[in-house]
C-alpha cells in the first residue's frame, strides 16, 4: 500500500514523525506500505518546522509545496492548488492526515475530489466552538474522511453521533504522545534557564497563539498584565511569530513574563515538565501537560480535548482574569489536581496505526 501522509504546521511534526518511524519498523519486516511525506510549507520558520525534523528525526519531505502564510482562504488556496498538481503526479492509495491545521483539511478536500481514499489522525475531537479556525478544519476534514484514528473514546462517539459507521473508526491513541514519551529521555535545557537562573518548579510556561486571544491587542495587553502582576515567579513565554507583533507594541514593559524565541522541541519539553505550571491555549500542550502531570491552565472557554479536564491536570480559565488570578494562586499553594493518563496514551499509537494499515492492505 502506498501512503502519502502530509505535514504542513508545527504541531503536525510531533504526530507524524512516530507514524514514519513504525512504518520505517515495519518495513524491515517485510511490510508492503511504503510512504510519501508531504510539507505544504504552511510553517516555513526554520525555528517552526526545521528544527522539528531535526530533533524527531523526520526524514527529509519528498516535496515542499511551499504554501506560506496568508488569510484563512488564501492559504488554504494555494495548499489545495499545488497539493492537487502533486496527487496528480504521484498518485496513492490513501493520503494520511493529521491534526486540524489548514493544511489537513485542505488536503483532505483535494484527495476526496481525486478519488483517494483519506485517513484522518485525530479524527472526531471538537471544541463546538465555530470561531476556532481549528474547529472547521476539523468538522470538514471529519465530513470526508473514510477512516479515523481517534485518541479518545469521546471523539468515537463525536463520529459515530455524525453518521459514521465503526468500521471506520480506530481507537489507537496519540501519537502526539508517542513522541512525547520517546524523547523524554532527549530534552534540552534551553538558554533561558542559566540566563535566568531558573530552578525546578519555580517558574511558569507561557504559550500563547489563538487568534481569539492574540490579535485582538487590548484583549492581549490585558492578559500579558493580569499574568505579570500575579505569576510572582518568571513566566517564559516564547513567542510565536503570529502573537510577537502584539507583545513588541506593549505599553507595559513586564516584570516577570521573559519573552524568547520560539524553543525547539526538546527545550520546550524540558521547560514544560520542569515548571510549576503551564498557561496556555494550544490544544496539543494541554495534552502534553496531562501526561507530564504539570498544572495546565487553558485560556480558552472550551477544549476539544476534554480528558485533560476531567482525568489530566488541566483546568479551563477562559478570558476570565480573576479565575486566572485565583488559579494561579492556587498554584503557588501547591493546591491542585494530580491528574491520571488517558485510556492508551501509552506511545504506542503509531505502532497500533501501521497495524491497521497493514490489514487494510
Ligand atoms: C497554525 C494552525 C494552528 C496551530 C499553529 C501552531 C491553522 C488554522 N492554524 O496557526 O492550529 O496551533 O499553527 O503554530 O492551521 N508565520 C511565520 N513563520 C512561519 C509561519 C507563520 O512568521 O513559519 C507567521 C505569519 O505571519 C503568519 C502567522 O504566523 O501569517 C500565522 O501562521 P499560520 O500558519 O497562518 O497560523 P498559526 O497561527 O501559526
Amino acid at each position: 500500500m502506498k501512503i502519502t501522509l502530509i505535514a504542513g504546521a508545527r504541531p503536525n511534526f510531533m504526530k507524524i514523525a512516530p507514524i514514519i518511524k513504525a512504518i520505517r519498523a515495519a518495513s524491515k519486516e517485510k511490510s508492503n506500505i511504503s510512504y510519501r511525506l508531504v510539507h505544504t510549507g504552511q510553517h516555513y520558520d526554520d525555528k517552526l518546522s526545521k528544527v522539528f525534523f531535526e530533533e524527531l528525526e523526520i526524514p527529509e519531505p519528498d516535496v515542499n509545496l511551499g504554501a506560506g502564510s496568508g488569510t484563512q482562504a488564501e492559504q488554504t488556496a494555494r495548499i489545495m492548488v499545488e497539493f492537487e498538481r502533486d496527487l496528480i503526479r504521484n498518485p496513492t492509495d490513501l493520503v494520511v492526515v493529521v491534526g486540524d491545521v489548514n493544511s489537513t483539511m485542505a488536503c483532505t478536500i483535494v484527495a476526496k475530489k481525486l478519488n483517494t481514499k483519506v485517513a484522518h489522525v485525530e479524527g472526531g475531537i471538537r471544541s463546538w466552538d465555530m470561531t476556532m479556525p481549528e474547529e472547521i478544519n476539523r468538522m470538514a476534514t471529519d465530513a470526508l474522511a473514510d477512516y479515523f484514528f481517534t485518541t479518545s473514546r469521546v471523539a468515537n462517539d463525536n463520529l459515530k453521533n455524525t453518521g459514521v459507521s465503526e468500521d471506520r473508526i480506530f481507537f489507537v491513541g496519540n501519537t502526539m504522545i508517542d513522541s512525547l514519551l520517546t524523547n523524554l529521555v532527549k530534552i534540552k535545557r534551553p538558554e533561558v534557564w542559566g540566563k535566568h537562573r531558573l530552578e525546578d518548579k519555580n517558574y511558569l510556561v507561557l504559550t500563547l497563539h489563538r487568534p481569539s486571544n492574540v490579535d485582538d491587542f487590548k484583549k492581549f495587553e490585558t492578559l500579558i498584565n493580569a499574568i505579570d502582576e500575579s505569576a510572582g515567579v518568571p513566566v517564559i513565554f516564547p513567542v510565536h511569530p503570529r502573537t510577537k507583533k502584539n507583545y513588541d507594541q506593549l505599553s507595559i514593559k513586564p516584570q516577570f513574563v521573559v519573552p524568547t524565541d520560539p524553543l525547539s522541541y526538546l527545550e520546550f519539553i524540558y521547560l514544560v515538565k520542569n515548571a510549576r505550571g503551564v498557561i496556555t491555549d494550544s490544544g496539543g500542550v494541554q495534552e502534553e501537560t496531562t501526561v507530564l502531570g504539570v498544572p495546565c491552565l487553558t485560556l480558552r472557554n472550551n477544549t476539544e480535548r476534554p480528558e485533560t479536564v476531567t482525568m489530566g491536570t488541566n483546568e479551563m480559565i477562559g478570558d476570565d482574569i480573576d479565575a486566572l488570578k485565583n488559579a494561579l494562586a492556587n498554584l503557588k499553594n501547591g493546591k491542585w489536581k494530580t491528574g491520571e493518563t488517558p485510556e492508551l496514551w501509552d506511545g504506542k499509537a503509531a505502532e497500533r496505526i501501521v497495524n491497521i494499515l497493514e490489514d487494510m492492505n
